[in-house]
């Protein structure tokens, strides 16, 4: 195999060797070798509803016959309308409005900027300032890094990345207050009262957070109460809860977002890859009256917009992979086949080198740890997690690797997140080659010399 493309494209690692994609059906995505993937992953937590189905794609074919771009600031139009109804339909009752988008870090952003116009032209201009928490990953658009808790991904820009304030995360496989589960009084989340007081309730905007962790930290699942503490906490000062469901909605977690597990209505929710499964790039922020209507009295703009904001043959997309959500009823089947495939990654604690394997939903995380009784990570210059993740693709099974969650820089896992329409044998296949894979970078790493013994 070449160690790197020969071509024009300016890739993300330049010294990787990317296979060329021929066609995508199912859970399954082919080479052009004629190899065959499992998209475990979906992508990076994108692909919901599957490859190549036929209803998406006659959609698409029937929206670009009629139109495919409008700009926003001139038209508006039907798909755009009915998706609006129908994520709305699927939304807590108190929200109301979509504003569209077509990027996940836009609309972490846009979220962040509507907090801010909000607080303006309610006349509480002393707001600015956004809350978010350390592991966690918002997007690399600046103002996302900003607010993302991932040194690895900060280091480089931090120079150019404005300093907001960040509180621990609620991680109980490492509680950053050293806590046993019978102690915990979910102190994780008195970290954000401490911060709001701290950094003065009337400079607080909003505060941000994953409801269950992703890129950062492989599916975080947060102890049940601490969003409801959380609420509360916003509640008590004024601040804003931005739910950033980029990951987790639609559908992922077995519900249709993932702070319907807790009951928990933010004040916007930053949503979603899983919205039109990587067929077409759109995303949103959805809202509620309080806000839409406090915007629309005071200034009368919304001061912000992107080309592609509301683009009518990316809503049309978005509304036939709902429509197919819907029909084959595959919220409910994201939280059957999730806990069976919790089921089958539990399997893999027999390695030495697995610590923790966590979900909700089809969204699972293995974590991977040096030595399991002191939770200690590997040396972060082993790259343990890309190393499984290289060995799991050679197999054929696509995984999303990331690093980072023990301390921003430590800390190794695999995300798990297939399509919804996933069976048990394939979820089967997908255990079965993660644990070779898992298994042969286990024996390699016990021979190995350490960095320092390398060195
Ligand atoms: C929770 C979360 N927010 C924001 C983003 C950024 O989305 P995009 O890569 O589309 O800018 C991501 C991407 O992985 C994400 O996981």
């Amino acid at each position: 195999m070449p160690e790197h493309n020969d071509d024009h494209i300016f890739y993300r690692n330049p010294t990787k060797f990317y296979p060329t994609v021929e066609r995508g059906e199912g859970v399954y995505i082919y080479d052009k070798s004629g190899k065959r993937y499992l998209d475990g992953s979906g992508g990076a937590v994108v692909v919901s509803i599957g490859h190549g189905v036929p209803e998406v794609r006659e959609a698409i074919f029937r929206q670009a016959s009629e139109i495919a771009f409008t700009h926003g600031t001139q038209f508006t139009s039907e798909a755009a309308i009915v998706l609006a109804e129908r994520i709305i339909a699927l939304c807590p009752p108190s929200m109301s409005r979509v504003y569209y988008l077509s990027g996940g870090s836009e609309a972490v952003e846009t979220a962040v900027k509507m907090a801010r116009q909000y607080q303006v032209d309610r006349g509480k201009p002393s707001k600015y300032k956004v809350i978010s928490r350390w592991t966690s990953y918002h997007g690399n658009t600046l103002g996302a890094l900003a607010l993302g808790g991932h040194t690895g991904r900060r280091k480089y820009y931090q120079p150019l990345i404005q300093h907001t304030p960040h509180i621990v995360p609620c991680y109980c496989y490492r509680c950053p207050f050293n806590l046993q589960p019978e102690r915990c009084r979910i102190e994780c989340a008195d970290d954000l009262e401490k911060t709001i007081l701290y950094e003065g309730p009337d400079a607080v905007s909003a505060f941000i957070a994953e409801p269950v962790v992703g890129a950062t930290a492989g599916a975080l699942v947060p102890k049940d109460g601490y969003f409801q503490k959380i609420r509360e906490i916003c509640d008590r000062y004024d601040v804003l809860l931005i739910a950033d469901e980029v990951m987790t909605g639609i559908g992922r977690t077995g519900k249709n977002f993932a702070l319907d597990h807790w009951h928990v209505v933010p004040d916007m929710i930053a949503c979603a890859k899983g919205m039109a499964s990587g067929y077409a790039p759109v995303f949103c922020v959805v809202t509620n009256d309080m806000i839409h209507d406090t915007i629309k009295k005071g200034n009368g703009a919304f001061v912000h917009g992107h080309t592609f904001s509301q683009n009518p043959l990316s809503c049309a997309t978005a509304l036939a992979v709902l429509d197919y959500i819907g029909t084959h009823d595959l919220v409910k089947r994201s939280a059957r086949m999730g806990d069976y495939l919790l089921e089958g990654l539990e399997t893999l604690y027999r390695h030495p080198i697995v610590g923790d394997v966590r979900g909700l939903g089809l969204f699972a995380g293995v974590e991977f740890v040096k030595d399991k009784n002191t939770k200690e990570p590997f040396d972060a210059r082993l790259k343990v997690n890309a190393l499984i993740g290289a060995r799991a693709f050679a197999k054929g099974l696509i995984t999303y690797p990331g690093g980072g969650g023990a301390d921003g820089m430590r800390g190794d896992h695999s995300l798990l997140a297939p399509p919804y329409t996933i069976t048990e044998a394939q979820i089967d296949e997908l255990v079965a080659i993660l644990d070779a894979s898992i298994g042969e970078i286990a024996r390699e790493l016990a021979t190995r010399p350490s960095p320092e013994e390398g060195a």
